[in-house]
């Protein structure tokens, strides 16, 4: 295909604001899709991203539209993922556009996630097209929003295009608009190779489908060609555009947008951002912007039946295929028994993992609190990488350093109170705010990322009636007055609930945890102390007062059948006990402790 003929294109927009509907109408505009094919949400593909609402993983689709000057022109709608967690992903989405249509609901205004999407598409040097969806509701209010729109990118509120994605009104202009103002690709026909990935994704059936766009030179079937990264090569077996079905072609050059498959079975041979080049000639220079997959945030994940910790394995080592951003390693607990430690990008992650083991793999789990991974200096000038708090070097230490991430806050200006005060709390730095509209406001801080993992995203949604928005990206580390709190059970310390705090909060996660477990564990046959304890300091104490009475002693005799049930109830129960030490504790206690509320 010639250059100039190509456009491509991406579209940022919040969840619910109408992207895969704007999406699906362009695919039936332009005859992509026939109306009685038309699958709602043609991009969305996964169940659990539909159920919640959020599109994971990117994909393209090839559209086909003769634009106003008579031109039949390839349009490439490169779909992003649409969650904070995943900004590499969404970065590499846009490296592979030269323009963006920013989406926005005209009833709701921009929210936080399309700003920082946003100006990740500007650093890109992208050229963005506004638009105000859903203009066919009542509700919507397309002056007021395109105003602050035509603020927040410099241009005039006449530039925002408005459409409704649901009637098709509007969508033609766009695709006109798409043609007119973004540019061409441009690239070196005649040069050595080079394509970047965009997105991997596992195929029970095809292996690996690498999604590339590339930039110079041309890729063609049976072609060995060869990971920039790793210098790994493989054969091109097949070539093709997604149209949206996935269609043989017989090559890609300059500025095309495609999925090549080389039967590798694993994602991770193939990863978002690597430069793919050709085995013969070979480029000089990697596309600029690759990133390794970096896991923030780890967690310990157990099976609640040990039985079923070999599928957990597997299920795991499935997913991975998939997923080049989680890892894993075995790992034993003292009160879980065996189960996984597993690194993730983010807490969303965490969640969709977590949720499809359960659903995919019928399994049942507990997963330990979620931390981040802290680097510890010692004053021996040894350093140790700490993803597990159980895991908190003993000695001297010199400096603890955490990781920090620059937050981005929307909110009606009414709540700006709340705002600070929720991030004070959570040790945040204000950096700026700004106004979006006269009512709108943009706060940005630098806070812990251990600070915003667990809960924020609740606390902050409940403290402003549900209107705030959060967008967060790692920034660096910093160092902390960090303390790991160990919980001990008859002086014995629980490994499931040890966790690193600030210093100033370990007291209030020790009563805290005390308390919980007080009322979570039954009354043994003995006295048992729960303390919580910072090195050999106990900072918070309960007891848990010792029965001495039989369980049966509240039957009062008579009823033999009433006594057998409480007898095999009792055994029942016990089944689930966990011993730490020579406390019985109920698997229930752990899973109520581990909970986040
Ligand atoms: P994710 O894929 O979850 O990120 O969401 P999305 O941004 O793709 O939103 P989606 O297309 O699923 O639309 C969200 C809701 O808005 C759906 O219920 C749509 O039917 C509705 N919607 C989308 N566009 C319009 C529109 O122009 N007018 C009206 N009234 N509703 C719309």
């Amino acid at each position: 295909t010639d250059p100039a003929l190509i456009r491509n294109f991406c579209i940022i927009a919040h969840i619910d604001h109408g992207k895969s509907t704007l999406a699906d109408r362009m695919l039936q505009i332009t005859g992509v899709v026939e109306d009685r094919q038309m699958r709602a949400q043609y991009l969305d593909r996964m169940d659990i991203e539909r159920e919640r609402g959020i599109t994971i993983k990117s994909q393209a689709v090839r559209i086909p539209f003769t634009a106003l000057d008579d031109n039949t022109y390839t349009l490439d709608l490169i779909d992003t993922p649409g969650h904070v967690d995943f900004t590499y992903e969404v970065s590499r989405s846009l490296a592979a556009c030269e323009g963006a249509v920013l989406l926005v609901d005209a009833a709701q205004g921009i929210e936080a996630q399309t700003l920082a999407n946003l100006y990740m598409a500007l650093e890109n040097d992208l050229t963005i097209i506004p638009v105000l969806n859903k203009i066919d509701l009542p509700a919507a209010q397309p002056e007021k929003y395109a105003e602050e729109l035509a603020g927040i990118i410099g241009c005039e509120p006449s530039d925002v295009l408005r459409v409704s994605a649901k009637t098709g009104e509007g969508v033609e202009e766009l695709l006109n608009e798409i043609v007119r103002q973004i540019p061409q690709p441009v690239g070196e026909a005649e040069a050595p190779a080079r394509a970047m990935i965009f997105d991997s994704v596992y195929d029970t059936y095809r292996g690996v489908v690498t999604y590339v766009r590339v930039v110079d030179g041309r890729l063609s079937p049976r072609e060995r060609i060869q990971m920039m990264s790793t210098r790994a090569s493989h054969e091109i077996l097949e070539i093709g555009v997604s149209s949206p079905e996935p269609t043989k072609c017989d090559g890609l050059g300059v500025g095309e947008v495609g999925y090549i498959i080389t039967g590798v079975k694993d994602v991770r041979q193939s990863k978002v951002g690597d430069t793919i080049t050709s085995l013969n000639r070979p480029a000089t220079g990697m596309l600029s912007g690759y990133q390794e997959p970096k896991p923030m945030v780890f967690s310990g994940l157990y099976p609640i039946e040990g039985t079923d910790y070999p599928v957990l394995r597997d299920a795991l080592e499935k997913l991975q295929l998939n997923d080049a951003a989680l890892v894993f390693e075995p790992e034993t607990s003292a009160a879980l028994g065996f189960g996984f430690r597993c690194g993730f990008l983010g807490l969303l992650h965490l969640e969709i993992t977590r949720a499809r083991l359960e659903r995919e793999f019928n399994l049942d789990l507990i997963s330990t609190a979620p931390n981040v991974v802290y680097r510890v200096e010692m004053e021996d000038a040894t350093e140790h990488v700490v993803t597990n708090p159980s895991e908190f070097p003993a000695g001297k230490i010199a400096a603890i350093y955490e990781p920090m991430v620059k937050a981005t806050v929307l909110s009606p200006s009414d709540y700006i109170g709340q705002i600070m005060e929720l991030c004070q709390e959570r040790r945040g730095d204000l950096q700026g705010m700004d106004y979006l509209s006269e009512d709108r406001v943009e706060m940005r801080y630098i806070l812990p990322m251990a600070e915003i993992v667990f809960d924020f995203f609740d606390h902050l949604k409940s403290r402003t009636k549900g209107y705030a928005s959060l967008d967060y990206e790692p920034t660096g580390e910093q160092q902390a007055d960090l303390v790991k709190v160990d919980i001990l059970l008859q002086g014995e310390a629980v490994d499931a609930f040890s966790a690193i705090v600030h210093k100033d909060k370990a007291y209030t996660y020790g009563v805290e945890m005390t308390k919980k477990l007080r009322e979570l564990i039954p009354r043994q046959q003995f006295e048992v102390p729960i303390q919580a304890a910072v090195g050999a300091r106990v900072i918070a104490r309960e007891n848990i007062r010792a029965i001495r009475k039989d369980v049966l002693a509240k039957c009062y005799g008579g009823d033999i059948s009433r006594k057998r049930k409480l007898l095999e109830k009792q055994k029942e129960g016990k089944k689930r006990m966990k011993m730490v030490g020579r406390v019985e504790v109920p698997q229930e206690a752990f899973i109520s402790a581990l909970s986040t509320d």
